[in-house]
């Protein structure tokens, strides 16, 4: 048995927020607009954004100050600021941390007596204001999914997921990417690397996931080293973009599974980057997943090699000083995490410490 939903409508093209600012309309009389303090400037989307609502007699209200990895005290503070005024809707504008952050926030405007830390419980909620999900990096696929990952008062990354923050609609223009920095190319196609490998092995996969998760793959293996290569490719760029849409299609069926879990802290903990963190422990996912469903991995080697091999040959390597008590607090919280049970493998105390201590520096 599978399902399928994925009620998010894409417009996909170069220079699609002025292409489709009509569709603003259809939303209200004021948005509320969610980004971070600089890269929606750099790379044009806000003043896209901007121009747009103007033309169209809609008023708005831009909160900037979303932070990567973005934390409940955050979230709390973006509210009590936005709520004393009345929005119709809430664009989340740049990478996986602001369209997360106006995730969290349309849900907290349109239900005022919640909580951040009742978002996870589903029950008491059933509805958002409507969210439009325009992304300028090529990874996080946020724009397709229920999902958005908060970091906790305790400093770990807690993810909730409502069919009622699935964006109403996703405007992607790929040549807002063109100006991410080498970096942060590299981390976002390793995140959306890891969403299209990771659902592809999960036990929710379904027959429409993997479709998207194979040709993601596939443009990932070709697009991501023509993008760092040269940042200016259009064409790998709008690849990769496409490829993070699929991705994220991929995991709004199936969840993302181990290489997500452990890799977390190390982003809130030590600074490292989301997709980067994450791909750190994409090769233990492919191995685990082996015995349980050879064919699959094998396709998944036919498309990268050695997919350890691919990730290195794109910059990443990591390698940090871990206490005692981290590794065992780390390995502790892993054991717990909700995702562990989509990821197919025998993953336990030991073999989880062992791939963080694989990355471990004196
Ligand atoms: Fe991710």
């Amino acid at each position: 048995m599978w399902q399928y939903l994925m009620p998010t409508k894409i417009f996909f093209s170069q220079r699609v927020v002025e292409k489709n600012k009509e569709i603003f309309k259809n939303f209200g009389a004021k948005a509320l607009v969610v980004t971070g303090r600089t890269s929606s400037r750099i790379n044009g989307s806000l003043s896209d954004i901007e121009n747009a609502l103007k033309s169209m007699g809609i008023e708005f209200y831009v909160y900037d100050r979303i932070e990567e990895n973005p934390t409940f005290e955050q979230i709390r503070q973006a509210v009590e600021e936005c709520k004393t005024q009345s929005f119709d809707f809430v664009i989340g504008v740049g990478g996986g941390s602001p369209l997360d952050s106006a995730k969290a926030i349309a849900v907290l405007l349109r239900n005022r007596s919640l909580r951040v830390e009742d978002l996870y419980d589903s029950n008491k909620y059933s509805s958002a204001l409507p969210i439009v999900a325009i992304p300028t990096t090529s990874g996080t696929g946020s724009e397709v999914t229920q999902y958005s990952v908060l970091t906790d008062d305790t400093g770990f990354k807690r993810g909730f997921g409502h069919d009622s923050i699935f964006p109403v609609i996703a405007l992607i223009d790929p040549v807002y990417t063109v100006s991410m920095t080498v970096s942060l190319t590299r981390s976002t196609g390793l995140d959306a690397l890891c969403h299209a490998v990771e659902g592809f092995l999960s036990k929710k996969a379904t027959p429409i996931s993997d479709l998207y998760a194979v040709e993601s793959m596939k443009l990932i293996k070709e697009n991501l080293p023509k993008a760092l290569e040269n940042p200016n490719d259009l064409e790998a760029r709008t690849a990769m973009s496409f490829a993070s849409c699929l991705a994220g299609m991929v995991i709004s069926q199936t969840s993302t599974t181990l290489a997500h879990v452990l890799g977390y802290p190390l982003s809130t903990f030590k600074g490292i980057r989301h997709g980067d963190a994450t791909a750190a422990f994409l090769d233990a996912v492919v191995h685990g997943a082996e015995s349980e469903i050879p064919q699959k991995v094998q396709k998944v080697k036919e498309i990268f090699g050695d997919i350890k091999r691919f990730i290195e040959s794109a910059g990443l390597k990591i390698e940090l000083q871990l206490s005692d008590e981290e590794l065992e607090t780390w390995v502790k919280r892993a054991l717990t995490a909700k995702h562990m049970q989509w990821t197919r493998g025998v993953f336990d105390e030991l073999s989880i410490r062992k791939l963080y201590e694989r990355m471990r520096i004196d």
